[in-house]
C-alpha cells in the first residue's frame, strides 16, 4: 500500500479521492462534523500540491436511487467554509461526465460527484461503472477507511483501473488499530451498540476468541432479548438472526468469553418522548426500547473497572433524545474516569458513538478516536478489508 504522501509531482493531477462523507443529517443539518475535519488534511495536502480534485462520497443509504434528502450539498457547502476555497457540486448523470470537462476554468481545483450510492452499480461494485469512475482522473486515493469493510465500485474495483494510494487519515486509522490488536493488554472488553444491526452482529461470533467480555447494547440487544423469549414491543431489530445469535451464545462456551446483554431497559413511547425504567418482563407491545436500564448500567461500569483495554463501538441508547443518553453517558464517563487514571486504553469507533462524546465535548479524552464503525470491528475481526486489499 503505498500512501499519496510518498507520491511525487502531483501537480495538475486529477485525483479522484473517495472520502467516507458519512456524517449524520437532520432535516438537512449536520449534526456531527467530525467526518469532515478529519478529512481536512488530505484535501489541503492535495491543494498545496496544486492537484485537480474529484471527490467521491455516499450519505445514508439510498439504495441505488436519487434522494434528494440525501444529497451532498450540505457536506459541499460545510467543507467549502472548513477550506475557504470554491467547491463545485456536480448533479449531473456521472455517465455523461467527462475528464477533460471536469475542470474548465484554470481557477477550478475541487468537484464534488453526488452521493455515489445514487447508482446501484455503486454497491454492486460494477466493473463498468468503476471503470467510468477511473476514466475521470489520473489517480485514485481512498481517504475512507470507515468505508473500506465494502467491496464497493469506488473503494475496491476502480482500483483494478488506475494507479491507487492510500490517504493521509487511512494510514492513521489502520495504524492505531494495529496498536490494539497487538499490543492489546487483557482484561479486554469490546462494547457494542447502535442501530446498524445487520453489519455487526454477524461480527461478534469472531470477536469472542479475541476478548474477554464482549457487552452488546442499543438495537443489537434487542434481538438478543427477543431471542431470550423476552417482548419487545415496537423496538427496532434484525430478521433472521436467529441462526447467528445461537452462533454466538455456543461459540462463547469454548472461549473465556463472557456475553453481556441488557438486564433492565429504559423504554419510551417514541423516540421523542419521556422515559421509563422497565424490567425486562414488562416490556409491553407499544413499547419502544431505546436505551440500557440502570442496573444494566452498574453491571457494565463494573466491568470497564475491571478492564485494561476497551473498544467501544456503537452508543447504547438513542442518544440524540436526552432522556435515553443516560446509558450512553454513564459508560462514556466510566472510560473517562479509568483513562484519567491511566489504567485503561480505550479506543472509541464509529460515526454515532464520536456525535455522541462530541455532545459531551469528551473526544480528547479517549486514546483513540475512530471514524470507523463496521469497518472497525471487520479490522478487528483480522478480515482483510476490500478497500485495503484492494491498495496492496
Ligand atoms: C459507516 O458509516 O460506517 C460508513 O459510511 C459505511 O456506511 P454503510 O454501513 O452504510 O456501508
Amino acid at each position: 500500500m503505498i500512501n499519496i504522501k510518498d507520491q511525487e509531482n502531483l501537480s495538475q493531477k486529477k485525483v479522484l479521492l473517495r472520502l467516507d462523507l458519512n456524517v449524520p443529517l437532520k432535516n438537512g443539518l449536520i449534526t456531527d462534523e467530525t467526518r469532515i475535519d478529519k478529512i481536512v488534511p488530505v484535501i489541503n495536502f492535495l491543494i498545496e500540491k496544486k492537484s485537480k480534485i474529484i471527490i467521491v462520497s455516499h450519505v445514508g443509504r439510498p439504495k441505488g436511487e436519487v434522494n434528494e434528502n440525501l444529497s451532498l450539498k450540505p457536506i459541499c457547502l460545510n467543507l467549502e467554509k472548513k477550506i475557504n476555497k470554491k467547491i463545485k457540486l456536480l448533479n449531473d448523470n456521472i455517465y455523461e461526465l467527462k475528464k477533460d470537462d471536469l475542470f474548465m476554468s484554470p481557477d477550478d481545483q475541487i468537484v464534488f460527484l453526488e452521493n455515489i450510492r445514487f447508482y446501484k452499480e455503486e454497491e454492486k461494485n460494477e466493473t463498468t461503472f468503476a471503470k467510468h469512475l477511473a476514466s475521470l482522473a489520473d489517480l485514485y486515493v481512498n481517504d475512507a477507511f470507515s468505508c473500506s469493510h465494502r467491496a464497493h465500485a469506488s473503494i475496491s474495483k476502480i482500483t483494478e483501473f488506475i494507479p491507487s494510494f492510500a490517504g493521509l487519515q487511512l494510514e492513521t486509522e489502520i495504524n492505531a488499530l494495529k496498536k490494539v490488536t497487538t499490543e492489546i493488554k487483557k482484561p479486554t472488553t469490546c462494547i457494542i451498540g447502535g442501530s446498524k444491526i445487520s453489519t455487526k452482529i454477524g461480527v461478534i461470533k469472531n470477536l469472542i476468541p479475541k476478548f474477554d467480555n464482549i457487552i452488546i447494547v442499543g438495537g443489537m440487544a434487542n434481538n438478543i432479548l427477543s431471542h431470550k423469549g423476552n417482548k419487545i414491543g415496537k423496538s427496532i431489530r434484525e430478521e433472521d438472526c436467529e441462526i447467528i445469535i445461537n452462533e454466538i451464545f455456543e461459540t462463547s462456551k469454548n472461549y473465556s468469553c463472557e456475553i453481556i446483554y441488557p438486564k433492565d431497559v429504559m423504554i419510551g413511547k417514541n423516540t421523542e418522548g419521556a422515559s421509563q425504567v422497565k424490567e425486562l418482563g414488562e416490556i409491553q407491545d407499544d413499547d419502544l426500547i431505546l436505551d440500557i436500564g440502570p442496573k444494566t448500567v452498574n453491571k457494565i461500569k463494573s466491568i470497564i473497572e475491571t478492564s485494561k483495554t476497551i473498544l467501544w463501538n456503537g452508543p447504547a441508547g438513542y442518544f440524540e433524545n436526552p432522556n435515553f443518553a443516560n446509558g450512553s453517558y454513564e459508560i462514556a464517563k466510566t472510560i473517562i474516569k479509568k483513562n484519567k487514571e491511566r489504567s485503561i486504553y480505550s479506543v472509541v469507533g464509529g460515526g454515532d458513538t464520536i456525535a455522541l462524546i462530541n455532545q459531551i465535548n469528551l473526544t480528547q479524552d479517549f486514546n483513540f478516536v475512530s471514524t470507523a464503525g463496521g469497518a472497525f470491528l471487520e479490522y478487528l475481526e483480522g478480515k482483510e478489508l476490500p478497500g485495503i486489499k484492494a491498495l496492496n
